[in-house]
């Protein structure tokens, strides 16, 4: 199992070119077992994205990834797949549920493993479920698998998601393109991402329109061969801004589109935090004397839960007591007793963590859980005195393409053994 040994208190200076959104490439990737031949560039080279793409191997389709041109070409002109998403690789990467919708559209039956539960919550997929019914699928659930079929194929439909859902929001687009008919969705996720599938399906001909949060999808897609440059990774990019307000003498953020973070930049420029914001790039500055902040993580355009425990180190820097409710996954605090091992002063009441600020980090060893919350402790390692020691980076490996080369580049002293 590989570790990063992280020297802390360095000053990062230099540049970080963000990487393509993963969240984005999922379900497009996902969305070419619609089409005859897609190319998709600015694709994150991270192991989700290599997992959907084994997915999409597995099922029958033939692909070509090109490390240089940061892209990968996915060609499917089969009459006849296989259309199973099987256990040993839903179980690593949930999004391979993303499946379902364009399987049942195009193929009329898909069997798909139920994901399970994972680090943050027991993540259930009922919504997705829910919305392929409304459709017209047929689903019976077996021996760990979701069964769908579609033997007239899909008919659209009214939808109003009772909660909000990105997976199952772009699962019912996947499916409804290919559907006959209206398809009108309700009470939808907005996510930049979903937007970056919108348009990547109207190059197929989908009439997509979204107005508010509600999708209204008519008219069938047609095969062609596409090209789609995805969206920057906002996640990444929110990271390496409080990584670079923490510690960076100046630390400019490239091939990055602003407005895609609107919410964070004002709960930063609440904190203090001294930047300069240009259209396609961000200079960040070391920030002392944070002040205290209190977010709330939110469906988009509210703050992501995904930049909730990157946050959380600015906050152990900020003077007073921040806080923060989770209101979308039920145990995304796992970071928490990690924190508090490195000298952070954070208590939780139910979906609050209350963080008292300022508090010295110190070097230790930790353990990484999940995505976020590992990158969240190489955030605290970069600032605590000594050396920190993160154990099972895995997770890491998933989401940040190349974390230690972008951060080495400015400075950082990381060692992966
Ligand atoms: C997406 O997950 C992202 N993953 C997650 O990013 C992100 O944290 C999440 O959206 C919220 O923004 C991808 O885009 C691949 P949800 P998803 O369905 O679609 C409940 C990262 O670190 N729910 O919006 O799985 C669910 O349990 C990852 O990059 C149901 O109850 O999230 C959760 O509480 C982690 N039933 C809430 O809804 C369902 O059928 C929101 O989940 C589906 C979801």
């Amino acid at each position: 199992m590989q570790r990063l040994l992280i020297d802390g208190k360095k000053i990062l200076s230099g540049s970080i070119t963000i990487s393509g959104s993963k969240n984005a490439t999922l379900p497009i990737l996902a969305a070419t077992i619609l089409n005859k031949n897609t190319t998709i560039s600015n694709i994150p080279f991270v192991n989700d994205i290599f997992t959907m793409i084994e997915l999409l191997k597995s099922i029958g389709l033939r692909y070509k990834l090109s490390k240089k041109k940061k892209s990968v070409e996915v060609i499917n002109e089969k009459k006849n797949i296989n259309p199973v998403a099987p256990y040993k690789l839903v179980k690593t990467m949930r999004a391979g549920i993303l499946v379902l919708g364009p399987l049942l559209a195009r193929y009329k039956k898909a069997k798909v493993s139920l994901p399970g539960g994972c680090a943050i919550g027991s993540r259930p997929v009922d919504l997705h479920l829910f919305a392929l019914k409304k459709l017209g699928a047929k689903i019976r659930i077996k021996n760990g698998y979701i069964f769908a079929s579609a033997t007239n194929g899909l008919s659209g439909a009214k939808i109003k998601f009772p909660s909000i859902s990105v997976g199952a929001t772009e699962n019912a687009i996947l499916a409804s393109v290919a559907a006959k008919g209206m398809t009108v969705l309700e009470n939808c996720a907005i996510e930049p991402e979903i937007k970056d599938l919108i348009n990547f399906l109207k190059k197929l001909g989908a009439k997509i329109k979204v107005k508010s949060r509600k999708i209204i999808i008519d008219g069938l897609i047609t095969q062609k061969k596409i090209s789609h440059k995805v969206i920057c990774d906002r996640i990444e990019l929110g990271t390496y801004l409080i990584g670079g307000a923490l510690t960076a003498k100046k630390l400019k953020l490239k091939n990055i589109n602003p407005f895609l973070i609107k919410k964070e930049i004002s709960i930063l420029k609440k904190m203090g935090v001294k930047m300069k914001i240009y259209k396609n790039f961000i200079e960040v500055y070391k920030t002392i004397n944070l002040k205290k902040v209190n977010i709330k993580t939110e469906p988009y355009p509210g703050f992501p839960t995904d930049l909730q425990a990157q946050i959380m180190i600015l906050m152990t820097q900020a003077n007073g007591t921040s806080k923060i409710k989770e209101s979308i996954f039920e145990n995304r605090f796992m970071h928490v007793p990690e924190l508090k091992r490195m000298g952070a002063k954070i208590e939780i009441h139910n979906n609050i963590a209350y963080i008292f600020g300022p508090s010295l980090l110190n070097g230790a060893e930790v353990m990484a859980t999940d995505l976020r919350a590992s990158v969240s402790l190489v955030l605290a390692a970069l600032i605590a005195e000594k050396r920190t020691n993160i154990n099972r980076i895995y997770h890491l490996d998933r989401g940040y393409q190349e974390l230690e080369k972008k951060l080495t580049n400015c400075k950082a002293r990381i060692t992966r053994i």
